[in-house]
């Protein structure tokens, strides 16, 4: 059994497209199971871009099944975008190879006009959301009012669920935002046309995944986000509205904990972070300058500027822990390149004590001064290193460090954006 759960151990953007991609290739099937067009995973392949948002980061390879589980909230216009931009791409997507369960829950306009609303509201306090209508599509989930995709394919339960929730959301847009309202008949029309073109993507997803599981074929699980933004885990109310953690992909997808077999944690070999919230290491000097704009910190979904800082080993340890690790990905080790030091957090310093673990208020995080272990850095490019030897001495130093730190094995070292340039020394779908 070899089924591998894929995550960021930061907050977001470490690069996890790629490893996915990369990883697809001893995979027979990937699985998104969170999140939703928030996410942002840029692949370079043979040095062509590809941009995903919805669609599995897998479903450039031919021949694998890509499948967005009942975890994930699907807009279906984003999604309907997205594959057009795929497929001016030439890469083609269809109900063959890509499958979405008839249980997501799909996000409606007036989620995103109240996603809009609310950051407004809360002025400087934002969070900083994407926009995408993410959090209040978990909402009405979770509140047990959503509309599913499923729902599309029985016209009165749609429009009965429509009817209702428009009504409420209208109700709040109106009075309690004073933001624009929306009209049923016309979102009803939209709604059941987009429909008719999701009607080949859908299917029984659990039974597929339990198929494909209990034949011993190897499934990827794609997580999004990162375990920072986890809405239990991360820096509430810093958040996303999912479970980005390694659990997540169980209750996303419908397949029970004891048949994953491996959880790797992809992290940057440094930090970056988009949106509010607390970032003890955040850089704002030149070294800060240097990583945004070495490391291209611009995100892909929103294109805002990626705040940019050291990499900091408690929360590595807090990931370790609410994921169960068993392997990391440290990705941009050639952003390092040409720095005279490199720096490691340690730990946090609060009043003039020592706290080597993650608080349990993050808002305490705010107040935390880290504690930095420091390297030497390395002048050379490591862009061209295909082996672990390959590199130089002080970049196999920070690297071992790291393990040291973490108490994990670094399995996958990425020294570039491209597929190729990469380093595997352990291959987590051989051997599981
Ligand atoms: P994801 O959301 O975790 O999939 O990460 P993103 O794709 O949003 O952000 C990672 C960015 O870094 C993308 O633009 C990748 O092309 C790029 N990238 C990934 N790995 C490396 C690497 O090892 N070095 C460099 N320089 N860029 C990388
Ligand atoms: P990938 O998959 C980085 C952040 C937003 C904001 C918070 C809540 O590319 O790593 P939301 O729209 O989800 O309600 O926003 O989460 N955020 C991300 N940051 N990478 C992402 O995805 C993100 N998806 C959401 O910036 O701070
Ligand atoms: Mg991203």
């Amino acid at each position: 059994m070899a089924n591998v759960i894929i995550i960021g151990a930061q907050w977001g953007d470490e690069g996890k497209g790629k490893i996915v991609d990369l990883l697809t290739e001893h995979a027979e099937m990937v699985v998104r199971f969170q999140g939703g067009h928030n996410a942002g995973h840029t692949l370079v392949i043979g040095g062509k871009k590809y941009v995903l948002h919805l669609v599995p980061s897998g479903i450039v390879r031919p021949g694998k099944l890509c499948v967005i589980g009942n975890g994930v909230v699907l807009d279906p216009q984003a999604f309907l975008d997205e594959l057009q931009a795929l497929a001016d791409l030439g890469v083609l997507v269809s109900g063959s190879n890509l499958k979405i369960s008839a249980l997501t829950n799909l996000i409606m306009p007036y989620h995103r006009e109240l996603d809009l609303a609310r950051e407004k509201r809360k002025g400087r306090g934002k969070i900083g959301t994407t926009g995408r209508g993410i959090g209040p599509a978990y909402e009405d989930k979770i509140a047990r009012r959503g509309i599913r995709v499923d729902d599309l394919f029985n016209r009165q339960v749609f429009e009965d669920k429509l009817r209702e929730n428009v009504a409420y959301h209208n109700f709040m847009l109106e009075n309690f935002y004073q933001s624009p309202t929306f009209s049923f008949e016309t979102m009803r029309d939209d709604y059941l046309r987009m429909g008719d073109a999701l009607s080949p993507f859908m299917d029984d997803v659990v039974n597929i995944l339990d198929e494909y599981a209990a034949a011993q074929r190897p499934i990827l699980f794609e997580g999004a986000q990162g375990t920072m933004l986890d809405v239990d885990h991360g820096t509430y109310p810093f958040v996303t509205s999912s479970s980005t953690v390694a659990g997540g992909a169980c209750t996303g997808t419908g397949v029970g904990p004891t048949r994953m077999s491996a959880v790797l944690a992809v992290v940057k070999a440094y930090t970056t972070r988009v949106g509010g919230g607390p970032f003890p290491t955040e850089l704002t000097d030149s070294v800060g300058e240097h990583l945004a704009s070495v490391g291209h910190e611009f995100g892909a979904t929103t294109g805002r500027a990626r705040r940019c800082g050291w990499f900091d080993m408690v929360v590595a340890r807090h990931a370790a822990r609410v994921n169960g690790i068993t392997g990391l990905v440290v990705t941009k080790l050639d952003v390092l390149d040409g720095l005279k030091t490199v720096k490691v957090c340690v730990a946090y310093h609060r009043n003039g004590r020592r706290l080597d673990t993650m608080p349990a208020n993050p808002a305490i995080l705010d107040v935390c001064e880290p504690i930095y272990e420091e390297m030497p850095g390395w002048s050379e490019s490591t862009a061209h290193a295909r082996r672990f030897e390959d590199l130089p001495q002080a970049a196999q130093n920070y690297v071992r460090q790291l393990e040291h730190l973490s108490r994990l094995p670094v399995d996958i070292l990425s020294v570039g954006p491209d597929r190729e340039q990469t380093i595997v020394m352990k291959n987590p779908f051989q051997g599981a």
